[in-house]
Parts: C-alpha cells; structure tokens; sequence
C-alpha cells in the first residue's frame, strides 16, 4: 500500500486494552485459592459460602472474579453464574433484570421487583447460582444481598472499600456472613511481571527494554491499569515520532495523561455528595473537617448526616482522590488529582 509503514512498536494493541483478558494471571493464587475454597461445596452439592474481595483500584478484582466464574461453570454442570457491574445498575430492578438475562431469562419492564425476584428464586431451585455484584457499595439497596443469599445463591461481592459491609444493615450483614479476601495494591517487581507478559503479545521484540518497563511499573502505584494503560499511550507517542523504541520521555508523558484518566475513572465511581466534596476541596485544595463540613451542608440541598459524611470522604481517600491527615476533628483534608 502507499502510505503503509512498518510498524516497529506495537504488534497487537488488543493486549493492552481493558477489555482484553490475559491466559496468564500471576501474583494472585492465594486470592484465588480463598474464592475456591468458597466455591468448594457446590462440587459436593452444597451452598457455597459468599466472598468479598476487597482492595485498591487494579488489583485484579474483576479480572479474577470473572475468571473464576467461568472455571466453575467448566468444571460444575450444577452451577450457573452471573457478573454485575452494580455501578452501571444502581438499582434492585436493574440488578436483577441483568442476573436474568444472563441466565437467559426473558423479562420486561413491567415486571416488580418481587416478580423479578420470584423468577431467580424458581432459576436458583434449577441451578446452584453464583453472582458476582461487583462495585456492590454502589447500589441504592442493599436489601437484594439479603434476598439473594436467603436463596442459597453464592455472592460474590467486590468494593474498593476495606469497610464496605461495615455500613450494611445489621441483620443483612450477618445473613451474608461473607469471607473478606484481600487484594492488596501489587508491589512493584509484579507488576513489572504482568506488563512483561503484555508486552510480549502486543510489542514488537525489543519495542522497550526492561528498565524502561520498571520504570512504569514504579510509577503506577500498584495498580495494574495505569501501568498498562500507561504503557499502551508510550507504545503509540514512540510510533507516532517513529522511534526505534519506547524510551523515558514517553513513558513520563504517557504517564502524565495516564493520571488523569485515574481522576476520570474514580469520580464516576462518586455519588452525589461525594462529588460535592471532591468539587469543594478542588476549589480550596485543603480544608479541616469541621469547615469541609460546614461548607457541605451550605452546598446541597439535603447534607447527610455526619456519619454519612465520613463515609463519604472514607471512599474519597480510598479512591486516591483525597489525602488526609491527623485524627478526630483535627482532620485535614487535601485533594490528590
Ligand atoms: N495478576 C494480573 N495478571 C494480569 N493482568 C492483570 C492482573 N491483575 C490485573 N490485571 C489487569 O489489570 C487491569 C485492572 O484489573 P481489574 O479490572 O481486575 O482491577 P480491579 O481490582 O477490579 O480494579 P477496580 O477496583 O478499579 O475495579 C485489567 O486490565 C486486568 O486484566
Ligand atoms: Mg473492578
């Protein structure tokens, strides 16, 4: 062709985008092993038991619970499983309606709640069932985790927040009596493992060498995303000025723009009030609590409580978005990004 030139950096980008998903995962086998061991009775026909994995962003958490549901289904022609993204469906309807379709029930909108319920409890007698509702803190009820695992069905639940069942009703919490697996943020030699596998399926050999790879798995914080996403945006700034390979420049201006979409990727992750606390301490940079919360309650319509407030800034700090200091009413906050 014409204007066709070699390509000396990417071989396949399909590896270093989110939806790929890697043959290999490594650094996760004790994580692995406590989701089996969970999963474990249903080989015997049994009621699993339910986990909740929890952990900072990119560590793994979808990956491997999406991972370990289909090996279940392999292995197990007694169980059926379904993934929710409860961050995309808030709400008990829409969870639901999604659970159905994915175990390839037909419902429509006029259908209640209960109806809806009603039918996973008739596909829970036919199957053993095991959900996934990943980014669970972010449903309106939390009323369904109570329903669903009153009908033996296994839970899967996955939140960035380490307290995210603390909040949970008393009584629905001690229904899950849920297994806490912990996905710490990874260290820096493992991401630097992941990324070595990536690159070998998506990057021309000798496209970036090993210490321009540390380089990036030192600067992600632990958080496999950011380190891959950042070494897909070097990949295409060195072939765009046609380099011969990726070198520290790109990598830093990458990682520049990689930061951002961390910022992207958390704020959606934010309700309401929470936004309006990341907009106030965007405009004042830091703020003590006492005047933090002062100035929430001037800012919306309906402040929540205090105690709701510091949950609030709980998943704001958890999220990377904020920073704070000192303990009590002494607590400064700071914005990170
Ligand atoms: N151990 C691993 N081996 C290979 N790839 C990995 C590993 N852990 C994470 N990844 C990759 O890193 C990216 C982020 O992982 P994942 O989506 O599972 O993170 P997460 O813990 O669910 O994050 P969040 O809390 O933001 O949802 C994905 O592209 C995933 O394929
Ligand atoms: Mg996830």
């Amino acid at each position: 062709m014409l204007f066709e030139r070699k390509s000396v950096i990417i071989k396949d980008e399909a590896p270093l985008l989110e939806t790929f998903v890697p043959e290999a995962i490594s650094h996760r086998d004790g994580q692995k092993q406590a989701i089996a061991e969970c999963l474990k009775p249903i080989l015997m026909g049994m009621k699993p038991r339910n986990a909740f994995l929890y952990g900072p962003c990119g560590t793994g958490k979808t990956l491997i619970a999406t991972w370990i549901l289909k090996e279940l289904e392999s292995h197990s022609s007694m169980a059926k499983t379904a993934y929710v993204n409860c961050w995309r469906r808030t709400t008990t309807h829409a969870c639901l309606t999604e659970i159905l379709r994915q175990l390839d029930v037909f419902t429509n909108y006029k259908q209640s709640t209960a109806e809806l319920l009603q039918m996973v409890e008739k596909e829970s007698k036919k199957k053993q069932l095991v959900i996934c509702l990943d980014e669970f803190d972010m449903l309106e009820s939390k009323e369904i985790l109570y329903n669903l695992s009153r009908l033996g069905i296994g839970l899967i639940l996955i939140a960035n927040d380490p307290y995210a069942l603390v909040d949970v009703d008393p009584r629905i919490k001690s229904s899950l009596n849920a297994e806490s697996i912990e996905f710490p943020a990874y260290k820096p030699d493992e991401i630097f493992d992941i990324l070595k596998e990536r690159r070998k399926y998506a990057l021309v050999p000798g496209a970036i060498r090993d210490e321009e790879l540390k380089m990036i798995a030192r600067l992600c914080n632990g958080d496999a995303r950011i380190a891959i996403e950042t070494l897909r945006r070097a990949a295409l700034i060195a072939e765009e000025k046609e380099e011969k390979r990726i070198v520290k420049e790109d990598i830093q201006k990458a990682f520049g723009s990689t930061k951002n979409l961390r910022k992207t990727e958390a704020l959606k992750k934010l309700n309401e009030h929470e936004k309006a606390l990341y907009m106030l301490l965007e405009k004042h940079k830091t703020l003590d609590t006492v005047r933090l919360f002062a100035l929430y309650k001037e800012a919306v319509e309906k402040p929540s409580s205090q105690r709701s407030y510091r949950n609030y800034m709980k998943h704001l700090v958890q999220l990377g978005l904020v920073k704070s200091y000192g303990e009590l009413t002494g607590r400064k906050y700071e914005i990170v990004v």
